[in-house]
């Protein structure tokens, strides 16, 4: 038996809920969300958001936190956080969450679950939170000083997974260590104060990370993501500029040719098809043949989407609406998990 804390172990059980989601979808309640830093792209889309529609698709419980409180962690200022949450609202609903289904909410409207951090920061010592690796890894990458905020916003992820009782949480395995500090807390609590909180699982995704148009990680900065909401057009001219190399020959071969590589695994992920086909197909027909098949991959797949998209961002009251609605449902789970924790901590006192 490999010990619990292990990836081995997270893998196991991971397994063992995606057979059982196909028979028990009620059983489980699933949390996750992002950072309304900027626009979604698609790695977002291909690594979780297809996911957390299937998972809602099943008839599992499923929440989508926009954390904004977690601009900050490791930023001075909030950018335009406004506009960057309103299209996040738009690009789930485009990709497929449906908002009676889905609840779709943000960490600043949510005092109760917030207030979690309280009792869940008594929980952990500063030994754990120094120790955990995406933690250092988020502050290096950052450049800032390690703020109280990013050492402590495992633990806030701990209040926005607990407060609604999500028991399953879609993952990549860098993310693992916040899953376990999640267990951490939610176990010590009902050790502690009595049975509050359930047990918390990460669902490892099968599918690869998707790679940014040059091989590297995909991420805005890079100027190597292409956004749900780009126009066909800006798709066609980010693609056209990245970065291949000098051999005509179309190969697949992520290490020695990252650029083509990467263009081949975008192909590849829009059309279900398979890299090393794709790649034998284009053959001699060089660079600027794999750039246009990409470019018309990417294009009719995201269509419907940004489409879709379009029509929901020209009725911004109907988006405040779904987000209004998304908060006031994750109020009342939250004060209902606060009075529970209150209670169990015998912090009732008159009315
Ligand atoms: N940290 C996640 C991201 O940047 C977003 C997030 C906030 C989250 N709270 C969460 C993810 C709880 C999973 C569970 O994408």
């Amino acid at each position: 038996m490999p010990n619990e804390g292990s990836y081995e172990a997270a893998l196991a059980r991971s397994n063992k809920i995606q057979e059982d989601l196909k028979v028990n979808p009620g059983a489980y309640t699933m949390l996750t969300g992002d950072r309304p830093t900027g626009r979604l792209h698609m790695g977002h889309y291909f690594g979780t958001i297809r996911e957390r529609v299937r998972l809602q698709d099943m008839g599992v419980r499923t929440n989508i936190i926009i954390a904004d409180y977690q601009v900050i962690t490791d930023r001075d200022s909030t950018g335009n956080i406004a506009d960057n949450v309103m299209n996040m609202v738009a690009d789930y609903l485009a990709c497929g969450i449906d908002p009676e289904r889905t609840m779709v909410f943000c960490h600043s409207a949510v005092p109760a679950a917030n207030q979690l951090m309280l009792p869940f920061l008594s929980l952990v010592t500063e030994a754990e939170l120094l120790r955990n690796p995406t933690v250092k890894a988020e502050q290096e990458a950052s450049g800032h000083a390690l703020t109280g905020l990013l050492l402590t916003y495992p633990v806030h992820q701990a209040c926005d997974i607990l407060f609604c009782k999500g028991n399953i949480v879609p993952v990549g395995r860098d993310q693992l260590p916040h899953i376990e500090l999640t267990r951490t807390i939610a176990r010590r609590f009902n050790e502690r104060f009595g049975k509050v909180f359930p047990t918390v699982d990460g669902l490892l995704t099968s599918t690869p990370l998707l790679p940014g148009l040059d091989g590297r990680k995909m991420s805005k900065s890079y100027g190597n993501a292409i956004s749900l909401g780009m126009t066909a057009d800006e798709t066609a001219k980010l693609i056209r500029k990245s970065r291949t190399d000098g051999e005509r020959t179309i190969t697949f071969d992520p290490e020695g040719r990252p650029g083509v590589s990467a263009l081949l695994t975008t192909a590849a992920v829009c059309t279900g098809r398979d890299e090393v086909e794709i790649a034998d197909e284009i053959g001699d027909a060089g660079a600027g043949a794999l750039k246009k098949l990409v470019t018309e991959a990417v294009n009719d797949y995201f269509a419907p989407i940004r489409a879709r998209r379009e029509e929901l961002l020209a009725d911004p009251g109907y988006l405040a609406e779904v987000l209004a609605d998304g908060n006031r449902r994750a109020n009342e789970q939250a004060n209902a998990t606060l009075d529970e924790v209150r209670a169990a901590m015998g912090m009732v006192y008159g009315a």
